[in-house]
């Protein structure tokens, strides 16, 4: 069941659309196939990029080199529930997490519904949305060493920060246990609505890779880039959003190169005219 392909394009695999190809791509379909898959990788000494739906990344022109590992394989993406708790793959739709959510009439999960990732990639950035982050919700997380080894640790155990899991820098998510509260389909459905509302007034549904940069603490980057005055700001076929200063959007043609000169640019601006030392969110 493992797909397994060479020179594998990688930017139909990124919300942003851009970059070149992996050199292997992987999809294993079991955690013992991905463990086989590590073995191989430690052997060659092939480095070794874990990807998901790609949401929060820019992939370079010139590819990755070495074995991208992608955990979207059905046997990856299951959501089980057993009273308040979820059980979910690595590789499962945040959106599908909070859907099933709601079927279940459980709440604290709906800010997950806007987040275009899996919760691997969601694990790994610690992501959130309208006041609640990933590491809220979570009981336990199941993960493997880079020698194939299974470990599964409880949510308080484990150290994360804002929009990071430095954990995961070095290890790979398989699943986690979520947790809800019980609550009625109806409250649940209207804070999915509420939320779902919020993001599609203020941020654009154009190709992007979500917020370009972290929130530096004295201002949101996306109101600091606004007050710049630098919306509409293009290079090539890159452009800074007119809807939300911190998304670059992809106008169509746009290359990994435009998209990193407009991150240079944007973080001079805000060097020089505002003392602000901006830090890119999404991973390069
Ligand atoms: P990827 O982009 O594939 O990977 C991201 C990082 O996680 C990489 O370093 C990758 O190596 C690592 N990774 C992926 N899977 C695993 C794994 N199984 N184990 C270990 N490491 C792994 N983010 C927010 O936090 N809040 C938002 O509100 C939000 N809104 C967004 C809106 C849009 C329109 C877009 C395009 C993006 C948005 N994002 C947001 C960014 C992104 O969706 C999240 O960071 C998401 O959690 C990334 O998941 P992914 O599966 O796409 O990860
Ligand atoms: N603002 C502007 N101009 C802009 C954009 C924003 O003035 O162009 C102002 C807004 O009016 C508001 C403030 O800046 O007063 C904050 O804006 P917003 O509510 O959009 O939140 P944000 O801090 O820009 C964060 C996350 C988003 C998440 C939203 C909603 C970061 C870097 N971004 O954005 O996450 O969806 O809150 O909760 O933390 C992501 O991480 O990729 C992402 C999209």
């Amino acid at each position: 069941n493992t797909i397994l392909r060479a020179d594998e394009p990688l930017a139909k695999r990124t919300t942003m659309r851009v970059g070149g190809n992996a050199d292997v791509y992987v999809e294993p379909a079991s955690e013992t196939e991905l463990a086989q898959v590590l073995q191989i990788c430690n052997r060659l000494h092939a480095p070794i990029f874990i990807l998901g739906r790609g949401s929060n990344l820019l992939v370079r022109d010139g590819g990755i080199h070495g074995v991208v590992i992608c955990l979207v394989h059905p046997n990856f993406s299951k959501v089980e529930f057993s009273g308040y708790l979820m059980h979910c793959g690595a590789g499962a739709k945040l959106k599908q997490v909070a859907m099933d959510s709601k079927k279940h009439q459980l709440t604290g999960l709906e800010f997950l519904e806007g987040i275009p990732g899996t919760v691997g990639g969601a694990l790994r950035m610690n992501a959130g949305a309208m006041g609640g982050w990933t590491f809220d919700v979570v009981e336990s997380i199941r993960y493997m060493d880079y020698g194939g080894e299974v470990h599964e640790q409880q949510a308080t155990e484990i150290k994360v920060e804002y929009r990071s899991c430095p954990l995961l820098k070095t290890h790979i998510a398989l699943g986690a246990v979520l947790k809800g509260h019980p609550s009625n389909r109806e409250v649940v459905e209207k804070r999915l609505k509420t939320f779902s509302a919020k993001r599609w007034e203020s941020q654009p549904a154009a190709p992007s890779a979500g917020c370009i940069f972290k929130n530096p603490g004295t201002i949101p980057a996306g109101k600091l880039i606004d007050e710049l005055g630098m919306k509409g700001t293009r290079v090539g076929g890159a452009m800074v959003s007119q809807e939300h200063g911190n998304f670059i959007i992809n106008e169509g043609q746009a290359t990994a190169k435009d998209v990193l000169n407009l991150i240079q640019l944007i973080k001079q601006r805000a060097r020089s005219e505002r003392g602000v030392e901006l830090e890119t969110e999404v991973e390069i």
